[in-house]
């Protein structure tokens, strides 16, 4: 294949982006530490879930992955390399407190404690989420998040946390894409815990917001500083066809996949539609609204693809089936690229829900890397999709959307969930036998985008 031609980084608009704009990498616990045995951790469900035959592609598991609990030191040192300043990585509730609630493991937390230190030395802002689906088993055993003991044990868990790393941490987000915890998780089993079960679905995304809700409140109340935000994974839902059916499905999927996540935070309630399509009674209690839409200094956008539905009465919910539309480009996930997606969805964020500060949390591509002779890995694929991405958000900014920061997902390859290790999503290619990392083409344009808006940033001032 002949590699897309490279835009130039003047072309790509960056200096419509401000000049303090925030330049990341993201990754998250389970998918790069390795280590479950070590210093006090104890099994959390994704444990369980990749030890379970059958549920995750090749057998594979986070037992090893990239050896981050003892290579941080290395993967700082990539990050310089990148000149990327900031790192948004997800703490471990089941190495912090391995029993979901009750005593905090020291060790766990000295874990976290020495990344903070050499972050800020490196001059790298970090920007830990406390949640990116690590649910200790032991919560998981007591029902898990269909339970509102384990909203409980979230906050006390984040109240340790922010106490031990809040005098020098001021970036926090509380959970990761509480979407696909409770509908991939709970709803079609396709990640740990690994149910099928609308009722268990409905409750635990409630009990994920009243989660997080109950976080605010702690981290405030330890850091008092804090720039808190939450990270949603979004897309703009379109019809395929002007047919009034694929319209509603359309609408349908909006809410189950918009809507319902970020109406209740931003002081709206569950939206009406999506609850009497579900058919589930919440478990609410008085004052359990006021304290999910506790107020946000950040929200986080997961952004991969967009979503063009077709009406599919039969098909699971929300009744609406993603439409595979002929000759678009798609990654090794089968996702179609479409970076007006990502400007849309922004756009969407910052007017109707009149969110103040937006952060890119993520975003990126898995195709499949072919080392060549010389060792070096040249990914134009994964390179354009970086670019034409971050062009999307100096769009969007260009639109008027208050967008601070992009963090590409993601820093290393890593365990892809229940793909495996086979999807590559990593800027720095990881060689899993040997755990050598090596900074792919993307990686290294992604430096080069860093260094082209700084450049633009300092000629404007
Ligand atoms: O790897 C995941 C990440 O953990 C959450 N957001 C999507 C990524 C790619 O699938």
């Amino acid at each position: 294949m002949t590699p897309p031609e490279r835009t130039p980084v003047t072309d790509l608009h960056l200096d419509r982006l401000p000049s303090d704009f925030v330049w990341g990498t993201a990754t998250a616990a389970y998918q790069i530490e390795g280590a479950v045995r070590e210093d006090g951790r104890a099994p959390s469900i994704w444990d369980t879930f990749s030890h379970t035959p059958g549920m995750v592609a090749g057998g594979d598991t986070g037992d090893v992955a990239c050896d981050h609990y003892h290579r941080w030191p290395e993967d700082i040192a990539l990050m310089r390399r990148l000149g990327t300043g900031a790192y948004r990585y997800s703490i471990a509730w089941p190495r912090v407190v391995p029993g979901g609630d009750g005593p905090v493991n020291e060790p766990g937390l000295a874990f976290y404690d020495r990344l903070t230190d050499a972050l800020l030395e490196a001059g790298i802002t970090p920007f830990p989420t406390l949640y990116h689906w690590d649910l200790p088993q032991a919560l998981q055993d007591r029902g898990g998040w269909a339970e509102r003991a384990t909203a409980e044990a979230f906050a006390a868990y984040a109240d340790a946390v922010a106490r031990r790393l809040g005098d020098r941490i001021t970036h926090w987000a509380t959970l990761n894409e509480p979407l696909c915890s409770a509908w991939i998780g709970h709803l079609e089993g396709r990640m740990a815990p690994g149910l099928t079960d609308l009722t268990a679905a409905v409750r635990a995304s409630y009990h994920l917001h009243l989660g997080h809700g109950l976080a605010v409140q702690a981290l405030r109340a330890a850091v008092p500083d804090a720039r808190i935000g939450l990270v949603n994974n979004l897309t703009h839902c379109e019809p395929a066809s002007d047919r009034d059916e694929d319209v509603a499905a359309a609408a349908r999927a909006d809410g189950h996949t918009n809507r319902w996540w970020m109406d209740p935070v931003h002081g709206r309630g569950y939206p009406e539609d999506m609850r009497r399509l579900y058919g589930v009674d919440l478990p609410e209690r008085p004052g359990d609204l006021e304290t999910i839409a506790a107020p946000l200094d950040w929200l986080g956008l997961n952004y991969y693809f967009r979503n063009v539905v077709a009406d599919d009465p039969d098909g699971p919910l929300p009744y609406a089936r993603q439409v595979d539309l002929p000759g678009v480009r798609r990654t090794a996930m089968g996702w179609e690229v479409h970076a007006e997606g990502l400007t849309r969805t922004l756009e969407r964020m910052a007017d109707d829900y009149r969110v103040r500060c937006l952060y890119v949390t993520e975003n990126g591509a898995a195709y499949p890397d072919a080392v060549g002779p010389d060792g070096r890995i040249d990914d134009p694929e994964r390179t354009r999709y970086l670019e034409e991405h971050v062009a999307a958000c100096a769009e969007a900014v260009r639109r008027g959307v208050p967008l601070a920061g992009y963090f590409a997902w993601s820093l290393l390859d890593n365990f892809e969930w229940a793909y495996g290790y086979d999807k590559r999503f990593g800027l720095v290619h990881v060689d899993y036998a040997t755990q050598q990392r090596t900074v792919k083409g993307s990686g290294r344009r992604y430096a080069d985008l860093i260094r082209g808006h700084r450049a633009a940033s300092r000629r404007a001032a």
